[in-house]
């Protein structure tokens, strides 16, 4: 396949809402970011994902967006933003954009004037029907919600006060063209587009047979119309990196997108790792792998994560957040940063930061979990039991507040902090991190660095080595005559290695491994990762 910048870099997710605050209000903002650039830069990323900083009434932090054009007040302004573009660039980095198409707040001028009244002419922006259906949204047990104005109900997938877009409407879709350029004329370097797997609607609206299985919602018919039509008006004319969320995506769905053939997006988050496996199932991962690869191999580009900001941090939840916390926080690095696709951090996931649990449904800002849980609660349920079943899964594991140093509020702001710190953070924090000759930011860098040097990692054939054991992972990259071969073991336990497909490990060049040293090749200890050069 064409070798292209974005394949070869490392995108680093910054929610910037909990990562720096240079103003002492209790939000990151984007003079925290810049500060924080450097950081960003040593550790070896290349392109940087900003999540929604437009003004937004910040219902769904930020994924209500009620002006596509300019910056919300917590996050700075468009003097700052525009520095941020400036000096990622100065670093060598890009910038990519989040951007929400699929809905908008219900503060958006569009929206207001729209359910002002049935001529408005911003009514068809949005979906509006007499009757509703029986579909649930994301966030709430309808889909739909009565307007007393006009007396019809709007469609939303996610909160009520996250109208969807009508992506029927072609002027509609004109203006999005229109802010995804003046974006990109500002230099942004690509977008991760929000929901994009939901653009499109099923026509008419059918009940559902099983209205708690969302995925109603997601790969309509039309949907590839407008990704052709948005990649043909935009996309297709400046260089630059896209990466469509896509939920409920099969990997014959997920072609779709990413075949380059198709000009549609350059890549995809596709869901079914985090979705399907709430625990870690390493044969389960593997299938999900293979099949992904196998069906987009020599036609379209992966993306490999296993956190963001939706989804709990990867060693609470797959790892050892204990006392093999850094053992297994580089495990899995090693692993997403040498299968095929592109790697993704999240930040503080470079540091291993775990998950949080607070005492009280008060000092959760999640409107995902909230609104579950006053439903939930609503319909007569122990109060405690439903905390509990929310708790682990959500969102706001992993938005505590990044964790600079072991000073007041974790180095994150001199305010009080929007949501509350991560009580860990007086021993894990990037000042300890870096203090330790394990650190695992260093380990994070060096991965980084051996992408860098070593193109079969990018671009090399993957194929896995079948072994019996259900917690050791043994696959190769290969490209021409260059092969590496990768092991983890993903378990608590010290693993002896039966030989691998007659490969002499004593013999082989090991590139990293996440345990200084390696006494005895073919042992294995608790989630100890290892990528051998074996050209
Ligand atoms: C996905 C975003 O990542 C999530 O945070 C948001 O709540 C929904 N889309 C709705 O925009």
């Amino acid at each position: 396949m064409n070798r292209t910048w974005w394949k070869e870099t490392v995108v680093y997710q910054v929610y910037w809402r909990s990562f720096f605050d240079s103003d002492g209000d209790g939000y990151g903002d984007l003079e925290g970011v810049i500060q924080k650039l450097d950081y960003i830069q040593d550790l070896g990323a290349g392109v940087i994902w900003l999540n929604p900083c437009y003004e937004s009434p910040d219902v769904d932090n930020g994924y209500d967006i009620s002006d596509y054009y300019s910056v919300m007040e917590k996050a700075g302004d468009m003097n700052t933003l525009e520095r941020l573009i400036r000096e990622t660039h100065r670093r060598g980095m890009k910038l990519m954009m989040d951007v929400v198409l699929n809905h908008t707040s219900d503060q958006h001028p569009w929206f207001i004037d729209a359910r002002s009244s049935k001529q408005s002419k911003y009514r068809d922006y949005y979906i509006w029907r007499d009757k509703p259906n029986n579909w649930r949204s994301y966030f709430t047990p309808s889909a739909w919600e009565f307007d007393e104005a006009t007396e019809q109900y709007y469609f939303h997938s996610f909160a009520v006060q996250q109208p969807d877009l009508n992506w029927d409407n072609p002027e509609l879709r004109q203006e999005m063209y229109r802010m995804l350029r003046f974006w990109l004329d500002k230099g942004v370097d690509g977008f991760r587009l929000d929901a994009i797997a939901l653009l499109a609607k099923q026509e008419n609206f059918p009940d559902s047979d099983e209205p708690e299985n969302l995925s109603y919602l997601t790969n309509n018919p039309k949907l590839h119309d407008y990704l052709r039509e948005m990649n043909e008006e935009v996309f297709s004319k400046y260089d630059i990196f896209t990466v469509g969320e896509a939920g409920f995506t099969t990997p014959e769905q997920g072609l779709l997108y990413v075949d380059e053939r198709r000009r549609e997006l350059n890549t995809i988050f596709h869901f079914q790792v985090l979705d399907e496996m709430p625990t870690w199932d390493l044969r389960r991962f593997q299938t999900i792998q293979t099949n992904w690869y196998e069906t987009l191999k020599g036609r379209g580009w992966n993306s490999q994560f296993l956190n963001n900001h939706d989804h709990t941090r990867l060693v609470t939840r797959y790892g050892d957040d204990t006392r093999y916390r850094a053992e297994s926080a580089k495990a899995f690095a090693t692993m997403i940063h040498t299968l095929p696709g592109v790697p993704y951090i999240y930040q503080g996931e470079e540091i291993g930061m775990t998950g949080v649990r607070f005492d009280s449904i008060d000092d959760y800002h999640d409107v995902a979990m909230k609104n579950k849980y006053y439903e939930e609660v609503g319909k007569g349920h122990d109060p405690k039991d439903v905390f509990e079943s929310l708790v682990k899964l959500s969102r706001d594991n992993s938005r505590t507040p990044m964790q600079w140093s072991s000073a007041l509020n974790a180095g994150f702001s001199t305010g009080t902090p929007w949501i509350k710190v991560n009580p860990n953070y007086t021993s894990v924090n990037v000042e300890e991190d870096l203090k330790r000759p394990d650190s695992i930011y260093r380990y994070y860098q060096a991965l980084i660095r051996l992408r860098k040097q070593y193109g079969v990692i990018v671009y090399g054939d993957f194929a896995t080595i079948p072994y019996s054991d259900a917690d050791v992972y043994v696959y190769t990259r290969r490209l021409g005559t260059e092969r590496i071969l990768v092991i983890v073991n993903f378990s608590l336990y010290e693993k002896r290695l039966a030989p691998i497909a007659e490969i002499a490990l004593d013999k082989a060049q090991l590139l990293i491994g996440n345990y200084p040293e390696v006494a005895q090749p073919d042992t294995f200890r608790p989630f100890e990762a290892r990528v051998y050069h074996l050209a």
